[in-house]
């Protein structure tokens, strides 16, 4: 439709829609005009980065969780999750480990753990940042305090990764209990991005309730905040959560939402997510043709892997595991990227240099 195409051209040069715009754009797509949305947001992203995909080390470090989110797997109140937290020593194991394989960006998540306090994350922190100075930490263990980010992030930490679900009040409340409140979601974004981290905020696409004016209005909400990051995948239920019976979100309103962000922040770090990968055996392939520049593969000890199971059937072997990073670099190149090892910084455009240290297998 040449209204489509004209709104997907509007977005890439003036980089925002309005609302209903973005309603018309996501709810009006034909098969051609998702190839063409995809095409652009592609375009965008090599422009950026270059056929570069960044791998980042993802270690799932404790599924304690003092929250109660309906839709996650280790919630508080899921009395059959087989709980976990890995020691300092596990910790920098994986680090070993995943330095060994190249990676130089270490993604410490976990649930909101109260055990791992503001010393010992600090502690952590500065432990992975003295053995590796050379490379990214990224953090992501939810809502604290302006004092304690600030504090981790003078420590050495560089990221955080903090979905904000969705930028709707009411939405937020039908997915969360009332202890949990978009307003202080927000204020932890803005808390982190005033610090100075590379912040990533981000949605579950197909969530209940979740309608077109929704993600229209995270859209709107994540132009405001131009996040460095952004994390999408699709809501997958989880067998022992009140949202069993939910349907899952779609492969191709995620690939949508993913190549409109694209579009709309063309230099921010996009991973074609696990969610993405466990709906669909291509799932992160279609995601960098869609725009993504960013895979996580996991670097938790295979002992603990199965237990940190946001969601029914999540993947966590074959190219999923990092130590399955020369599958993944096959893949990669098999629809034409290269997989990077440098720490991959926000809007670093790949150099000669960084070229010449791809992953050499
Ligand atoms: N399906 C998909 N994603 C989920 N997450 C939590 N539970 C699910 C689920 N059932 C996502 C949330 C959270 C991130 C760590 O994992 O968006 O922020």
């Amino acid at each position: 439709m040449k209204k489509i195409r004209g709104l997907i051209d509007r977005l890439e040069r003036e980089r925002i829609l309005t609302e209903e715009e973005f309603c018309s754009l996501i709810d009006g797509m034909d098969g051609e005009d998702r190839e063409y949305l995809f095409a652009r947001a592609r375009r965008q992203a090599q422009a950026v980065y270059g056929n570069v995909i960044y791998v980042r080390g993802l270690i799932e470090f404790t599924n304690f969780c003092k929250n109660n989110c309906y839709y996650c797997g280790i919630r508080r109140g899921n009395s059959q999750a087989s709980r976990y937290r890995l020691t300092k020593e596990d910790i920098l194991e994986c680090c070993r480990e995943g330095y060994g394989l190249g990676f130089r960006t270490f993604v410490l998540q976990g649930g909101e753990d109260p055990w791992f306090d503001e010393g010992k994350i600090e502690s952590l922190v500065r432990a992975i940042k003295a053995e590796y100075p050379d490379c990214a930490l990224t953090l992501s263990v939810g809502e604290k305090s302006y004092e304690t980010y600030k504090k981790w992030f003078d420590a050495g930490a560089d990221r955080y990764l903090l979905r904000h679900e969705t930028a709707d009040p009411e939405h937020y409340a039908r997915l969360h209990p009332s202890d949990m409140s978009l307003e202080h979601r927000m204020q932890c974004l803005k808390d982190l991005k005033a610090i100075g981290y590379q912040t990533g905020c981000g949605i579950m696409v197909g969530s209940p309730w979740q309608a077109t004016e929704h993600l229209a209005r995270d859209l709107i909400f994540m132009h405001d905040l131009n996040p460095e990051m952004v994390g999408m995948g699709p809501f997958i239920p989880h067998h022992q959560t009140p949202f069993k019976d939910r349907a899952a979100g779609t492969l191709s309103l995620t690939l949508i939402l993913l190549a409109i962000v694209r579009l709309m922040l063309p230099q921010v770090l996009l991973p074609a997510t696990t969610a993405l990968g466990t709906i669909d055996p291509m799932g992160r392939e279609k995601g960098v043709l869609a725009g993504a520049n960013v895979v996580m593969p996991n670097l938790s000890p295979v002992s603990v892997r199965k237990k940190y199971m946001l969601y029914d059937n999540k993947i966590s072997t074959g190219a999923e595991a990092a130590s399955n990073i020369r599958e993944l670099k096959q893949r990669m190149e098999a629809i034409g990227y290269a997989v990077a090892v440098d720490r991959g910084d926000y809007s670093r455009c790949p150099d000669i240099a960084s070229i010449a240290g791809y992953i050499k297998l």
